[in-house]
């Protein structure tokens, strides 16, 4: 362990080999920043918060760097990875042609929750893009991503820092939970503010096509760009042909349960009357109910768990425990989840996006 925090026991702590650092999310310590930029140069891995998930970290431009992120995260070979940027000039040494309409986007909406996929210049390995010749690049909103970017002095590849399969970290004890022992360093700045994914947007497609929504909403990409199409895929209303998936890790499952999942949507009192209807036969059968309701609808349900992820109300609040709750009801070890569906607008679209993903489109509509 590094002499500099090697004293101070709370801030830093090996886990199963993995150094684990707490900074501060606003103002982080240049020390503790240093050591992580360090590893970083050296082709290590490090998990640092962004603004929506915590990313496993790498140097972007070193293939063997890259190639630990697919090893640690167990990530299948043909996902590709974003690469994150303190700079807007970065982006012109790794992507060619970039349009104005992308320029636009990087003024509005960098730093902050979207990823522009662009076409990728000479510089950048093939693991990278796993071949591709198009790179996904964003410039995250966070103090704590920031400064490691700078002070690595160059672009970091960073997937979201869970196993493959699992719900995205938004702290930094989920990703202990999955990658302690596998990756080098953790920066543990407290929970993420977003809760979901940034928003992907192929910029290489006329018009610019949404192949992930997240946490730039749909709505307000509309009100830059004139154009702008969402793929069937990003709205994942219903399951579509592997052969409509532009962005490879559409085809991947990215998260499933353990448990069967249901999806009921509708109006409020309709989604009740179901969700209550379906715990009552499944009860019977003798399972066990795990239900993610919301604040509204909490005191009309009695199963082996319920959770709220918040109020219809406040779809940034619901956003942010998505996740979490998701671990934990796979923790309790339920038979089924039967999940209230909210509203598909502004953040809603991502949280939609992935609920219906994880039930596998067994969606029930009311
Ligand atoms: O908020 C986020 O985007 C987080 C934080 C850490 O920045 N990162 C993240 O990375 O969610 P990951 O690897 O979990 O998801 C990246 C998504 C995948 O669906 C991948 O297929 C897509 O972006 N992607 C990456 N490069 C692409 C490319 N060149 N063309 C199309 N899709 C691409
Ligand atoms: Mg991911």
């Amino acid at each position: 362990m590094h002499s500099s925090v090697k004293s101070n026991e709370k801030t830093a702590k090996k886990i199963r080999g993995t150094l684990v650092l707490k900074v501060d999310a606003k103002k982080p310590e240049i020390d503790k920043i240093r050591i992580a930029a360090e590893a970083i140069r050296r082709g290590g891995t490090v998990a640092f918060p962004t603004e929506t998930v915590y990313g496993l970290g790498a140097d972007a431009l070193n293939a063997e760097a890259v190639r630990k992120l697919f090893e640690a995260k167990k990530r299948p070979q043909d996902n590709p990875i974003i690469v994150h940027v303190a700079y807007k000039e970065d982006v012109y040494r790794l992507a060619r042609d970039v349009l104005e309409a992308a320029e636009k986007l990087m003024s509005r909406f960098w730093p902050g929750p979207l990823t522009l996929v662009l076409k990728r210049s000479k510089q950048v390995p093939d693991i990278t893009v796993v071949g591709l010749d198009t790179i996904a690049i964003r410039m995250p909103k966070h103090e704590v991503a920031l400064a490691l970017l700078k002070e690595s002095g160059t672009p970091i590849a960073a997937p979201s820092a869970n196993l493959a399969g699992k719900p995205s970290p938004t702290t930094a004890h989920h990703v202990i939970e999955d990658l302690a022992g596998r990756i080098d360093i953790v920066l543990d700045a407290g929970p993420t503010r977003i809760g979901v994914e940034s928003t992907v947007i192929d910029m290489t497609s006329s018009p610019p096509e949404i192949l992930r929504p997240g946490g730039t909403p749909y709505e307000r990409l509309k009100g830059i760009l004139c154009r702008v199409k969402l793929h069937p895929l990003a709205e994942a209303e219903r399951e579509v042909p592997i052969a409509q998936a532009v962005s490879p890790g559409m085809k991947h499952r990215h998260y499933a349960p353990e448990a069967e999942m249901i999806i009921v949507e509708g109006e409020l009192n309709q989604i009740i009357g179901k969700i209550r209807e379906l715990t009552e036969s499944h009860v019977k059968e003798g399972k066990r109910v795990g239900i993610l309701a919301t604040d509204e609808s909490l005191p009309s349900y009695e199963a082996h768990i319920v959770k709220s992820l918040g109020s219809r109300e406040n779809l940034q609040e619901i956003a942010g425990n998505l996740f979490r709750l998701l671990r934990q009801l796979d923790a309790e070890e339920v038979d089924v989840i039967l999940a209230e569906g909210v509203s598909s607008q502004g953040l809603g679209l991502a949280v939609m996006n992935r609920l219906r993903k994880a039930s596998n489109f067994s969606i029930i509509r009311v």
